[in-house]
């Protein structure tokens, strides 16, 4: 894909490793839009991306919000290229201790919500001819681990997702991609037992999108694995 002059929804792009990708396709001379419940954070994260950015208020759990992103992105750019599933949220603490409400809302943002944007994407992607949907997933979506059983069978749900997407977008031109990093340093972090010098980097998860998306038509990579570089 030529990125210059493609359209972009990425959703959570107002902080951490949405707001690095959408750095990154702004760098590479795309349209934007980024999405998240925050506007004021939005409208500051647009500012300093100084590129051709809209920020949209929106809760990617809510079904008219997410419309409403879309056709906002489609109507101010024309068309609409790629989405990255990238909001999401994180519950710790163990299954007996863990309250239902915090693990419906871990479901409904990190499954629910990429559900809700790849569906009301679907068609403009589909009319662009050649689509591309990132589901930030996470290693969490690989393996579980104790503590974080909310949040790994959400990211082991979208991965379940991004696989049936992948084989619907074939026929149709749109490719489906999970990205699987360990520990990222941003907000979601800021509490784990590992230092920021030791996780990956933000523009790490950003450069591997804009590698992914320079691939050639025939070429799809369904899922990339990225883990720190410590035992
Ligand atoms: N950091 C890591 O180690 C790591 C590793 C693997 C995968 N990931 C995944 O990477 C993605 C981004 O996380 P991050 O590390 O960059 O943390 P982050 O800075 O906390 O980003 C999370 C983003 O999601 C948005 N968000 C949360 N709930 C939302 C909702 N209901 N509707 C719309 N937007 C919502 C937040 O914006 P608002 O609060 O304004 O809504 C925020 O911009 C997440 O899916 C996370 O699971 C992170």
């Amino acid at each position: 894909m030529q990125l210059s002059g493609k359209v972009a929804i990425v959703t959570g792009g107002g902080s951490g490793i949405g707001l690095a990708i959408a750095h990154a396709f702004v760098d590479a001379g795309m349209g934007v839009a980024i999405c998240g419940r925050d506007q004021s954070r939005l409208e500051r994260a647009a500012e300093e991306l100084h590129g051709n950015v809209i920020p949209v208020a929106c809760d990617v759990t809510d079904e008219n919000q997410v419309s409403a992103l879309v056709e906002l992105a489609v109507t101010r750019f024309g068309h609409l290229d790629v989405l990255v599933n990238n909001a999401g949220k994180a519950a710790f603490g163990n299954v007996a201790d863990l309250a239902v409400e915090r693990w419906d809302r871990v479901q409904a943002v990190n499954v629910r919500g990429a559900f809700l944007c790849a569906r009301a994407a679907w068609p403009h992607l589909t009319a662009a001819g050649e689509g591309y949907v990132f589901n930030i997933s996470s290693i969490a979506g690989k393996e579980g681990f104790g503590g974080a059983a909310a949040y790994a069978t959400s990211k082991h749900a979208l991965m379940g997702f991004s696989e049936s997407l992948r084989e619907e977008g074939i026929p149709v031109g749109i490719k489906v991609s999970a990205i699987c990093p360990g520990y990222v340093d941003t907000a979601m972090t800021a509490k784990a037992d590992v230092p920021p010098e030791a996780m990956i980097r933000p523009h790490d998860i950003a450069a591997t999108c804009v590698y992914l998306l320079g691939l050639s038509p025939m070429a799809c990579v369904p899922e990339v694995v990225m883990r720190r570089m410590a035992l």
